[in-house]
């Protein structure tokens, strides 16, 4: 397991997926905002890749969040679209929303970094995220992503067009212990 300040990162359990399912992937309008996938209703035990891992899939890692105090499940992490020729990867997260402002996901960037760019070498880790998503936004920043630009209207969200920012951060600028 990856440890951070408050959560740790392990692999998923089958006893996890329901709960994800229920409180996560069930809410269409999260998911609407937190995937570029369209939301469609998952058959309960089907081998739907947004909650089944793939092992053999090397260039998505995902993860499930426990609290390190206690191992409760809080939420979902991920590395995805690795690409090792340009060293590079995105990351992505989703807390339960009972888990959400407490400080969980300022600390599962911290360990998606350290997966990043000390366990896989990586040089260049991305997010993108909507333009309204202040408590994403912030936990990137406090971790040294730099905003580097708007991708004006590029997510359907609802209803309507809806601009993301893109957020970079490379491994030179990263400082592992101090989030300011
Ligand atoms: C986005 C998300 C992962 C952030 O995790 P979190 O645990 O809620 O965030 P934190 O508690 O670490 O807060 C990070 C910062 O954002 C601020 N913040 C938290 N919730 C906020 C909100 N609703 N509005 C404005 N600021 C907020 C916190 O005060 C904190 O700022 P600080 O460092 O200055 O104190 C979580 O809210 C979530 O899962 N949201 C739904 C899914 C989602 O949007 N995923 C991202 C898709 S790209």
């Amino acid at each position: 397991m990856l440890k951070g300040g408050k959560v740790g990162l392990r692999a998923r359990h089958e006893d996890d997926i329901p709960i994800l399912q229920t409180e996560l992937y069930d809410d269409v309008v999260n998911h609407s905002r937190s995937d570029v996938r369209p939301w469609r209703p998952v058959t309960p035990g089907s081998k739907d890749s947004r909650l089944i891992v793939d092992d053999k899939e090397e260039r998505h890692v995902p993860f499930s969040v426990v609290e390190l105090d206690g191992g409760t499940l809080v939420g979902t992490a991920v590395l995805w679209n690795i690409d090792n020729h340009n060293r590079s990867a995105h990351i992505g997260l989703g807390l339960l929303p009972s888990s959400r402002g407490q400080g969980y996901g300022t600390d599962v960037v911290a360990v998606l970094c350290h997966y990043g760019f000390v366990v896989r070498g990586l040089h260049r880790l991305q997010i993108e995220t909507l333009s309204d998503n202040a408590a994403m936004l912030r936990s990137a920043e406090r971790n040294g992503f730099v905003r580097e630009g708007v991708l004006r209207s590029s997510a359907w969200v609802m209803g309507e067009f809806l601009d993301e920012v893109l957020l970079g951060l490379l491994v030179q600028d990263w400082k592992p212990d101090t989030r300011g």
